[in-house]
């Protein structure tokens, strides 16, 4: 067979004139880090005065790509090597006889793009894939994009992750993977694989880690474990999350096979390597550049923006401390081994139903509150795949709101949040 590097021809002129010259004045002036919250705003005005530098723009198999540097930097920033003590890692060295932990890391356009192409390059056409029903909307969209049976699993009702018991029991012999989401927090996903190694069929565990971007368990950073069959996590670069691209996804694998499927799957469906061959059944699921320039600034400045989230978080908790007391709110449980906590989403669990509280929130305060749902409840979701009993997501699906949580929020800002909430809780 002929091989060939694919895409050798695309070429897309720079900018010229007078707009180039000024935006070249002003790179000139550029101190990274020190442009008062404008560095995202001049990587992208770099990125675009110099096309000539990145003649591939949008193309994710180009090795100088943006994207590749956010992969790398990502994967270098958030994973230290795994301690011999983390119980995933050498359960992984003993029944895996895994040596070395190579990161294989694919820039992709969003994480629900990410979710379809690593359950299409599993193949589950037909098949069950197990989810929480309480979830984002990424996990049910993309088993049902994939051709995958939706099948529902249980909370824990502290947490609001998911439970695993509950999860091992919906395994049967149709059951091609598990999608779980990290809330928050990093879930020991050891109990989880013990429980699927039992069953006969090859079981891929998916982890949409978007929520729980920084967050770490027994000393291993969330997403940084993927055990076989085809493992691997993603995190969406969404604009609420903790590394924004404002926009795009990062897919994290040990498995280089794997990853290029997806990488084929992410790219029309060509073959990487050989421009002669349509390998899959493919989309058009790329990372664009300037998504890629984005996030690679804001990791820059990873550690202030986790301060901001921590310092956020502390406001909220020591504001909600007299709802708390009441039973009015209750707060989300985070397990961590560390005070490591970095919160995407604050989420409380209110006594009462969110419906009236949301809407008094926006009548009366102008205040957005946002909320999940419970997919198993939906008709849509019903109608097509049945229902099933879920104790603690029906007891919760009304209850758990998110409330405002961006870096732009000072303390006087969240204590009158707080103040609102409390009025339209008991008003
Ligand atoms: C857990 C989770 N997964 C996925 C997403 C969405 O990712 P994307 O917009 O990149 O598809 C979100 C967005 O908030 C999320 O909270």
């Amino acid at each position: 067979m002929k091989k060939k590097n694919l895409f050798g021809l695309s070429h897309i002129d720079p900018g010229h004139g007078k707009t180039r010259k000024q935006i070249e004045a002003l790179l000139e002036q550029k101190q990274w880090g020190k442009n008062e919250g404008a560095d995202e705003m001049l990587a992208v005005l770099d990125l675009l005065a110099n096309l000539d530098r990145h003649p591939y723009l949008n193309s994710i198999v180009m090795k100088e790509s943006p994207v590749w540097a956010l992969a790398r930097e990502f994967a270098q920033n958030f994973f230290a090597p795994p301690p011999d003590t983390n119980k995933m890692f050498a359960h992984l060295v003993a029944k895996y006889k895994w040596d070395e932990v190579s990161v294989y890391t694919i820039g992709l356009s969003n994480a629900t793009n990410a979710l379809t192409a690593a359950l299409q390059a599993h193949d589950v056409v037909g098949k069950e894939v197990i989810t929480t029903s309480y979830n984002y909307a990424a996990a049910p969209n993309a088993i049902v994009a994939a051709g995958g049976i939706p099948k529902f699993a249980d909370i824990d009702k502290e947490t609001f992750c998911i439970d695993i018991a509950s999860t091992l029991k919906r395994v049967n012999k149709n059951t091609a993977a598990i999608i779980v989401t990290h809330v928050n927090q990093a879930i020991d996903l050891l109990p989880l694989l013990k429980g699927l190694e039992k069953s006969k069929q090859k079981i891929a565990i998916f982890q949409d880690a978007t929520a729980a971007i920084g967050c770490s368990s027994d000393g291993v950073g969330v997403g940084q474990l993927n055990p076989p069959p085809h493992g691997a996590t993603i995190f969406s670069l969404g604009p609420t999350k903790v590394i924004s691209g404002l926009g795009g996804a990062l897919l994290m694998t040990h498995d280089y096979e794997f990853l290029r499927k997806i990488e084929s799957i992410a790219f029309y469906g060509l073959n990487p390597s050989n421009d002669e061959e349509i390998l899959e059944f493919g989309n058009n699921y790329k990372m664009n550049e300037i998504s890629a320039v984005i996030a690679l600034e804001q990791l820059k400045k990873k550690e202030d923006l986790i301060l901001k989230r921590r310092q956020l978080k502390k406001m909220y908790d020591e504001a909600l401390k007299p709802l708390v007391k009441k039973g009015l709110v209750t707060l989300q449980k985070i397990v961590s081994d560390t005070d490591d906590i970095i919160l995407t989403h604050y989420m409380v669990r209110l006594q009462k139903s969110y419906h009236s509280v949301m809407q008094k929130m926006a009548t009366d305060f102008q205040i957005g509150l946002s909320h999940w749902y419970c997919y198993h409840q939906e008709p849509i979701y019903a109608i097509r795949f049945g229902t099933c009993k879920l104790p603690v997501t029906e007891s919760l699906s009304d209850k758990i709101i998110f409330l405002p949580f961006h870096l732009e929020l000072e303390k006087e800002n969240v204590d009158y949040i707080v103040k609102c909430l409390s009025e339209s809780l008991t008003g």
